[in-house]
């Protein structure tokens, strides 16, 4: 049977919506597939060399009833190791996956919260506890919003640019990539990182480091609020920013955190703020269930709402700018 025969087969069988869920449940099943390549240890297990089944099986501890063989069949069938003579080993996406943060960061959020939240959403809708992504999950967050790093790239070239400051701040920095962007487009000044959680915190000072940036940088851990409070957070600094990070607290407490970032700001100092916003879009809608799922009064904000807020505490927002057309990206930069 040609092809074109068969195509027209399944479509005249189920027709183009039964194609759509076929294609998007073989992607689910893919982005699967990579995540328990990294989750059962298979894939590091091969990462100094090859090694046939029964070593895997050794080296693993594995208790195996006949699935060992087949698990590693699949993922060669994925393309993330080969069989030859010398017994298994890693394909180059195989070893990608394993070496590259923001790659795995993708697929153990893709494959885990972001789509266990719907396995799980029944029994949340009945009164189940709350989830404990954010809580649990910050260092596998924190390497993928490092996917956002060419989006946010030009945004914070502009404001470097149009401030010209000699102190940034990085509030909430994660792995550190917006504070070294930040730094990279003004070369004289020095940068401060608020890290709340320790394990991030760590991320960033291995990332500024191998940047070249351990020199002009620090990472201070703790609470921003807690740090402004008591004098520890330094300052005065020329720009500051909030990348997807006021979401993290509800509504009503962001216009505190806007004065608190703002005390921290020199005379015409500036305030910058990335995050995904309220919109109808499918990823914003996810998102924001996403985070309100955290029980802890996390939500997206709305655009005019969040620039409303940052001028109630103080500052002088400019019109919102969109990062992707089509996308709910969007900056506001707010002046002291
Ligand atoms: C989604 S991540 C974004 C990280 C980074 N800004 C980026 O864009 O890649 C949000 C980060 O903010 C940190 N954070 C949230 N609330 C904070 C607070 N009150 N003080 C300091 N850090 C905070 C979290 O621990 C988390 O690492």
């Amino acid at each position: 049977m040609s092809r074109l025969v068969a195509a027209a087969k399944l479509l005249c069988g189920g027709g183009l919506p039964w194609l759509r869920a076929a294609r998007d449940g073989l992607a689910a099943v893919r982005l699967a597939v990579g995540a328990a390549g990294l989750s059962t240890g298979v894939l590091e297990c091969l990462r100094d060399g090859p090694a046939d089944t029964a070593s895997v099986r050794a080296q693993l501890g594995l208790d195996d009833a006949g699935l060992l063989e087949p698990w590693l069949r699949v993922l060669q069938a994925h393309g993330l190791v080969r069989a030859s003579a010398g017994g298994w080993s890693l394909s180059r996406r195989g070893r990608r996956l394993l070496d590259d943060a923001v790659l795995r960061g993708a697929y153990e959020g893709f494959a885990g919260f972001h789509t266990g939240l719907y396995r799980e959403l029944p029994s949340q809708l009945r009164g189940g506890p709350p989830r404990r992504d954010v809580a649990e999950r910050g260092e596998t967050i924190a390497q993928l919003t490092r996917a956002m790093e060419p989006v946010l790239h030009e945004v914070l070239g502009t404001a470097v640019r149009e401030v010209r400051p000699a102190r940034v701040l990085d509030v909430g920095c994660g792995a550190g990539q917006n504070l070294a962007a930040m730094l990279a487009a003004a070369p004289a000044a020095e940068g401060t990182g608020i890290e709340v959680d320790e394990a991030v915190a760590d991320i960033a000072e291995r990332l500024l480091a191998r940047r070249g940036l351990r020199g002009r940088t620090r990472v201070l851990r703790g609470d921003v609020l807690a740090l402004a409070a008591g004098g520890e957070a330094g300052g005065p600094y020329d720009l500051a920013l909030l990348a997807n990070v006021v979401y993290y607290l509800p509504l009503a407490e962001r216009v505190r955190l806007f004065r608190a970032v703002a005390g921290l700001l020199s005379e015409g100092g500036a305030l910058l703020v990335t995050t995904t916003a309220a919109t109808p879009d499918p990823f914003s809608r996810h998102f924001d269930l996403l985070l309100r799922a955290q029980g802890e009064g996390m939500e997206l904000p709305e655009v005019e709402p969040l620039r409303q807020q940052l001028a109630e505490a103080g500052l002088r927002p400019a019109p919102a700018r969109r990062l992707v057309p089509g996308q709910p990206l969007v900056a506001v930069l707010a002046r002291r």
